[in-house]
């Protein structure tokens, strides 16, 4: 093999080495030299998507529509849509929670629609603690355009409100 044509199967390999070698480091020295910016320089979008949770075996779709199943613990927030953070207006949001004796029922489960600015308030006894499992409320999040999202809302110790907004991916 003429030696030109060795070397440059060597530098091949060096340069395959460095690749993995260096990851992340030779990705951003390959980037095209276009408008499009490194990845660090890109601006932050707003509104992550809210993390999913368990959905649970005590869900039941078709739960009445109503705001309270309950008193003593109140939940508000605002359903919105990642990266723009816009409200979604009727986003549907299911709600679920054991009753005082920690078992679930059909008296403590709710439907309701999220208002003009994505803004829902739901009212409920303070959620108990049951099977080794901390005091949380059951949700699922949906509309039109939006990935279904099922999460828990968590309260703090001795709370008796809080605020959980809602994130929801397109579809
Ligand atoms: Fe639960």
């Amino acid at each position: 093999m003429p030696e030109r044509a060795l070397r440059g199967r060597r530098f091949g390999a060096v340069a395959v080495t460095l690749a993995v070698t260096l990851g992340v480091v030779t990705t951003m020295v390959a980037t095209p030299s276009s408008t499009t910016p490194p990845i660090a320089a890109q601006p932050v979008t707003g509104c992550p998507p809210t993390r999913a949770d368990a959905l649970g075996p005590f869900y039941v779709a078709g739960a009445p529509l109503r705001a309270s199943v309950g008193s003593g613990y109140v939940l508000t927030g605002v359903v919105r849509a990642a990266g723009s953070c816009q409200p979604i207006t009727e986003a549907q949001i299911e709600l679920w929670l054991a009753n005082d004796s920690a078992v679930y029922d059909d008296d403590h489960r709710a439907t309701m629609l999220a208002g003009p600015e994505g803004e829902y308030r739901f009212e409920s006894n303070p959620p108990p603690p049951y099977t080794g499992r901390p005091p949380h409320i059951h949700l699922r999040v949906s509309a039109p355009g939006f990935r279904p999202l099922v999460t828990q809302h968590y309260p703090q110790s001795d709370q008796t409100e809080a605020t959980f907004d809602v994130v929801l991916s397109p579809a």
